[in-house]
């Protein structure tokens, strides 16, 4: 989503936005624009389109002069992508300007009371209303006015605000949309996230909802809407510039894949501690866990397709009844959820709107809610009642690879932490999935090792127009993921089906050449999905088969076949999903497409 950065300081700020959008553009957006204080005026120069349109527009920022400035990626929500409805917004006489992420729900009310008052608009935003209302209201205090104009807005915002009349200030403000300072030396800076200010500083606050921040070149003050003091907590971002940058890869998202088994490494080492699954993160007692009659998984995308695969595996392990929802449905169909159910929340960013409000309406109902997080204190992670951190650094690309693959971890730690805990494993099966779940980040290492064979199959089929994969249970779970990385990337249409219902209606789309990739890889239902494969094999289907290596029989049953290493059953996605990554990966690379920033998607998605 979109993307906002901010510079005060004494050199000029043009060229410093532009580097810092550059590294917010894996948000997603469709244009961009800059607004600097040259001294006497506020200059804005926006661009649809790529960022590199703004760059040849301001010369890489070196044709703006201004030490104080604001800049955004826009991913169009209200209006068009076009320069005019690019941000920054300004107010009519020129003297506001403001960037906005988020949605104001309520601007159209707004909107019609400015016009009647005379105001005249330039734009579609709903980002406007904000700088005409703040212009409306001016009456020379610029904190007044912004708090006044923040209690006529409904909805969501990360706002940066610059003033010609208030040249030595950013007003920073945040209610439901990510937003952090960077503290530097004789210079501020505001961000969406960390990669845009990584390059000046790594000492930041997190605004929190309805804080606002006043920024000056050598001070830096946190307020509430009743103007009092907030002491913020200073954080140090713990990763280096390297994690947010390519490290020699063509692309973020092949780096991501590659960085997997450290990630799964990092995400359960510290959890295993003397061949025991420790989470402290659960702050609730042994008999409370043990009062839940239903587990809730709550997700959307990537994330809930690992809390689909999870749902297999608490079912199997626990004997609880497991939902995996859409974070989207959830919250309005008046869902059954009670103090007795546990809900997990699954998210990488931390921030995407739907999530976080499924997980407050559970918590509304009573419902205990952990959370799997990535990004550390996000919204979802801050209000959650537990949060267990993966530790998979930060990811750039916008398809997801080693953040699935981390949330895939702690589940595995989830399932064996509770089946001890509720008595559904014994000691010899709990020695036995610690020990396979510490043998994932090297099998991992293995596959990596070996791509080139999709590599190779994936330069034979990227022409392919329609891709199905099947799998059974586990598989079926997987198979989800499989077919949303292939068309998220290569635009390629693909669905993913349970093997034993193609039979009911899609197996009519099978035809002479038609591509199904066939996950037969869960031990008990192997012969199964072998005959599934025999049904769309009679129908013309050329079959790409991902199996086990114990399993080599497979190979000649279809067109291609692709082994990885045996692990227990309930881990096979951690393995299983690495060659789906990459065939997803080649695919989209031979058919030139941008991997790492697909169109119309957004890395963080913080609007409904
Ligand atoms: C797909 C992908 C998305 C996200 C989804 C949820 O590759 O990345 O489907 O999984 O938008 O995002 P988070 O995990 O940030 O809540």
């Amino acid at each position: 989503m979109c993307g906002i950065v901010g510079y005060i300081g004494y050199e000029q700020a043009a060229p410093f936005l532009l580097k810092g959008l550059e590294k917010l553009e894996y948000r997603g957006y469709d244009s961009s624009g800059i607004c600097l204080n040259d001294g006497s005026e506020l200059v804005v120069k926006k661009a649809k389109g790529k960022l590199e349109e703004l760059k040849k527009l301001t010369d890489n920022g070196r044709a703006l002069s201004g030490t104080v400035g604001i800049g955004h990626t826009r991913w169009a929500t209200h209006g068009e992508p076009s320069d005019v409805n690019a941000h920054p917004h300004l107010s009519e006489s020129g003297r506001f300007a403001v960037v906005h992420n988020g949605i104001i729900e309520n601007y159209l009310q707004l909107k019609e009371y400015l016009i009647s008052k005379g105001v005249t608009f330039r734009s579609m935003t709903d980002t406007e209303v904000i700088a005409q209302l703040i212009e409306f209201y001016y009456k020379g205090d610029l904190i007044d006015t912004v708090i006044k104009v923040l209690s006529r807005l409904d909805g969501s915002y990360a706002l940066g605000v610059i003033s010609v009349d208030d040249p030595d200030r950013i007003i920073a403000v945040r209610k439901e949309s990510p937003l952090i300072i960077g503290i530097g030396q004789g210079e501020n800076y505001i961000a969406s996230d960390v990669p845009a200010i990584l390059a000046k500083t790594k000492r930041i606050y997190r605004l929190e909802n309805n804080e606002i921040a006043i920024l000056r070149r050598d001070s830096i003050k946190i307020i509430n809407t009743d103007r009092e003091e907030v002491k913020k907590q200073e954080e140090t971002i713990s990763w280096t510039i390297d994690a947010a940058e390519k490290g020699g890869y063509e692309h973020f998202m092949f780096k991501e894949i590659m960085e997997q088994p450290k990630v799964i490494h990092d995400t359960i080492s510290p959890r295993i501690r003397n061949g025991r699954v420790v989470l402290d993160e659960i702050s609730l007692t042994p008999e409370q866990l043990r009062s839940f009659r239903k587990i809730n998984i709550l997700a959307c995308g990537s994330a809930y397709h690992v809390g689909v695969v999870a749902k297999y595996i608490f079912e199997k392990l626990l004997r609880i009844p497991v939902e995996a929802d859409l974070a989207s449905e959830f919250r309005y169909r008046d869902p059954i959820v009670d103090d007795k159910t546990l809900t997990i929340v699954i998210s990488q960013s931390g921030e995407t709107a739907d999530t976080k409000e499924a997980m407050k309406e559970a918590q509304r109902r009573g419902s205990h809610v952990i959370s799997i997080v990535n990004v550390v204190g996000s919204a979802i992670a801050t209000e959650s009642d537990d949060v267990i951190y993966t530790w998979a650094g930060p990811e750039i690309a916008v398809a997801t690879t080693k953040a699935y693959s981390a949330q895939l971890a702690v589940i595995y730690l989830m399932a064996i932490f509770f089946g001890d805990l509720l008595g559904t494993i014994d000691e010899k099966q709990y020695g036995y999935y610690v020990s396979e779940l510490l043998t994932i980040p090297d099998k991992i290492s293995q596959i990596l090792e070996n791509s080139t064979q999709v590599q190779y199959l994936a330069s034979k089929l990227f022409n392919s127009k329609d891709i199905f994969f099947i799998g059974r249970n586990i598989d079926y779970a997987l198979s989800l993921e499989g077919s949303l990385k292939l068309k998220e990337i290569s635009y390629i249409h693909s669905e993913a089906y349970a093997a034993g219902e193609l039979k009911h209606g899609t197996i009519s789309l099978i035809e002479n050449g038609t591509l199904v990739i066939a996950l037969a890889t869960h031990e008990p239902l192997i012969a199964k999905t072998v005959s599934n494969i025999r049904e769309v094999q009679t129908r013309g289907a050329n079959v790409l088969c991902l199996a086990c290596d114990d399993h080599k029989e497979l190979a000649d049953v279809a067109q291609s076949t692709v082994f990885i290493p045996k692990i227990c059953d309930m881990m096979l996605p951690s393995l299983a999903v690495v060659p789906l990554q990459l065939f997803a990966y080649y695919v989209a690379s031979a058919k030139g497409c941008d991997i790492d920033k697909p169109r119309n998607l957004a890395k963080s998605v913080t609007v409904e």
